[in-house]
């Protein structure tokens, strides 16, 4: 019997950034099934954050951020949600603590840059870019997350340990505020230096300890669960549902047991739920674009039309001024026929696949894009920037 084989855990990648192979080698082999330790991923890796620099968005008021400790003798743990004072951070012990700060790439252009690096997958299932400093022997413990995660090492050195048997045990501690596992026995053991990359497929149990006082920049993905996409579909399904789609019985046999569910009721049951959108491609698509392009913006970040500035985008565009996305502006796009639809944080827009792709990957808006454009490309950025999507760049610095 042929035996399955286990890929190579670890690859060098300074002759072959970021991956250290080509892009759907990783696709193939790894992505969603086996982590990897990329050692050089990004050579010569200047981190684009400091710790200082951390600490500092730590104390910013719409900032998600917390600080985990342990007390290491007692082997109790601590969770503090921020926003933090500035002057709480020098007189933090030397060790045994950690600060994360989620969502940093919205806060910060060159945090949001690494992504650019990661378009060997698809945009919408980026989730956020989170960056923690650990002082040494500072963690959040051993612990499995239900999404991927490239964990890049930015200053410093942590130690990484994991477990890639498979079916390891889910159990978590009861007598502490995180999620921790019960039983963790790594099988794997390494320290990560700058530029470092660790891969971790979902429900790999891992555990990141500072060496040094190190940063680690996590990019992480989201995928919506089970739960999240029937509770979406149900709210649309409602919202639109045709009285003519309903349980139908045509052509039923007279029934043995008029109190019997019968297999053909059961088929026809299951016929009425695939006919709710399910079978209409085009709607489809449409709601699942809506929903993705929606995914996880917090309602109070999202940009609003309260904070336009009415300007006619294409003119000042004309007039030599740049403008950027908001940072919690998501796109993406389907293809409907030959043409398009631009989702846009829950809005769609139909148009031409070239206007559809080019505003989708535009983080900034200048006059070669434009001039790209249709007119109804032109006139779907106006539409964006009236909903808050774009900024005047000289507003945003
Ligand atoms: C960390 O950066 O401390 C934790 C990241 C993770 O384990 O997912
Ligand atoms: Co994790």
């Amino acid at each position: 019997m042929a035996r399955k084989t286990t890929p190579p855990i670890e690859v060098d990648a300074r002759d072959f950034p970021i991956l250290g192979m080509p892009a759907q080698k990783f696709l193939d082999v790894y992505w969603q099934r086996h982590p990897l330790l990329i050692r050089n991923a990004f050579p010569d890796f200047e981190s684009p954050i400091t710790a200082e620099d951390l600490a500092g968005l730590a104390c910013e008021d719409a900032a998600l951020s917390r600080i985990v400790s342990r007390d290491s003798k007692r082997d109790t743990w601590q969770v503090r949600n921020g926003p933090f004072l500035e002057d709480e951070f020098p007189g933090m012990p030397r060790k045994d603590w950690t600060l994360l700060v989620q969502d940093v790439d919205k806060w910060d252009a060159d945090v949001r840059a690494l992504l650019y690096a990661f378009e060997f997958l698809p945009r919408w299932r980026m989730d956020d870019i989170m960056v923690s400093f650990a002082a040494p022997g500072g963690s959040v413990g051993a612990h499995i997350d239900n999404y991927d995660v490239f964990l890049l090492q930015g200053v410093g050195h942590r130690r990484w340990l994991i477990d890639t048997r498979p079916d390891p045990d889910h159990t978590y501690r009861e007598d502490v505020p995180l999620r921790l596992l019960k039983h963790f026995a790594p099988n794997q053991d390494w320290v990560l230096n700058p530029g470092d990359m660790l891969y971790v497929p979902p429900g790999v149990p891992h555990h990141g300890i500072g060496v040094d006082a190190c940063v680690t920049i996590s990019v992480g993905l989201r995928a919506p669960s089970s739960a999240e996409l029937i509770d979406e579909l149900s709210g649309a399904l409602i919202y639109d549902a045709p009285e003519s789609i309903r349980y139908e019985d045509a052509g039923l046999k007279v029934p043995s047991d008029p109190y019997e569910i019968d297999d053909a009721a059961l088929d026809r049951a299951v016929e009425a739920i695939h006919k709710l959108r399910l079978e209409n491609r085009a709607q489809f698509a449409e709601w699942f674009g809506r929903v993705m392009s929606a995914y996880r913006v917090a309602a109070n970040m999202a940009p609003d039309a309260d904070s336009a500035s009415g300007l006619d985008i294409v003119r000042s565009i004309a007039e030599g001024h740049v403008w950027i996305r908001h940072a919690y502006s998501r796109a993406a796009w389907t293809r409907q026929g030959k043409n398009a639809q631009l989702f846009v944080n829950g809005m769609a827009f139909s148009c031409s696949v070239r206007d559809a792709s080019a505003i989708a990957a535009a983080d900034y808006l200048d006059a070669v894009l434009v001039d790209a454009l249709s007119d109804t490309g032109r006139a779907i950025l106006q539409s964006l920037a009236d909903a808050g999507h774009y900024l005047l760049e000289e507003d945003h610095e």
